[in-house]
């Protein structure tokens, strides 16, 4: 894992309502590593991000949230602004989760839109990529991966990447409970790493996080993990389950 901190996210995505968020949130402040060896967020539902942020408050796990629309304020109905999430504590954004970008028709331009608002408004953002199974099956991982890079990241400059992660999560691991090998995961990874090397230059690209997502589990967390280029994971299903969650932050760290 070279020298990177590894980063492990929790997703909760539209699970849990306010006492099981609440309870889940209790448990890891007990029981999740301290963060000096690996970062840890989660991603609450929007209603529950304030009540979840006060429980975590002081532990080593950051609060994040799932979605965010780039503008300031104004006439967006439904949507939430960047500077609400910050005002209950938000410090970390997903950007371009495959279910915003496949089932919630979220585009390319609109994922750099917010990537670049984020950023700028001094946020962490996980930038979330991946393919398809029939783009895998025609042999286009790398090339949908490196697209999905170069139209979100464009604009985001060298010292911005500092607080830029990338998470790959190949479309048809996720929630599938089908989990691309560690060698397979590790080849996207590195190519992913390449992409950012030609981009960024070797420097900025050997500090970049990659996250591996897709049905993570304690089970295959090391493997996955234990990669070269795979720097933690971004987590759904698992991190519904204090042990689970835990037991993944726990394989982070090796
Ligand atoms: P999963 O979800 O772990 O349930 O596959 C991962 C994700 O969507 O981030």
């Amino acid at each position: 894992m070279a020298n990177r901190k590894p980063f492990v996210g929790g997703n909760w995505k539209m699970n849990l309502h306010a006492d099981e968020a609440a309870s889940l949130a209790k448990q890891l402040v007990d029981s999740l590593p301290s963060n000096e060896k690996v970062d840890i967020a989660v991603f609450p539902a929007f209603p529950y991000l304030a009540s979840v942020g006060a429980i975590i408050k002081d532990s080593a796990v950051k609060l994040g949230a799932q979605d965010f629309y780039f503008a300031e304020n104004g006439a967006y109905t439904g949507e939430v602004s960047l500077s609400m999430l910050k005002d209950v504590g938000v410090e970390v954004v997903l950007v371009g989760h495959s279910e915003r970008r496949h089932v919630l028709g979220e585009s390319n331009a609109l994922c750099n839109e917010k990537t670049l608002a984020a950023l700028n408004a001094g946020m962490e953002v996980i930038l979330c990529i991946g393919e398809k199974l029939e783009q895998r099956e025609a042999g286009q991982t790398d090339a949908v991966n490196w697209g999905q890079m170069a139209l979100g990241l464009a604009g985001v400059t060298a010292e911005q990447m500092s607080k830029v992660t990338i998470a790959y999560e190949p479309v048809w691991a996720i929630g599938t409970g089908k989990t691309a090998t560690p060698e397979d995961a590790q080849k996207a990874h590195a190519a992913i790493r390449n992409f950012l090397t030609f981009a960024y230059g070797e420097k900025v690209a050997s500090g970049v996080r990659i996250q591996y997502g897709g049905s993570m589990k304690p089970g295959n967390a090391k493997d996955l993990v234990g990669q070269t280029d795979i720097d933690g994971g971004l987590i759904g299903g698992a991190a519904l389950k204090s042990a689970d969650f835990t037991a993944i932050c726990e394989a982070a760290i090796c």
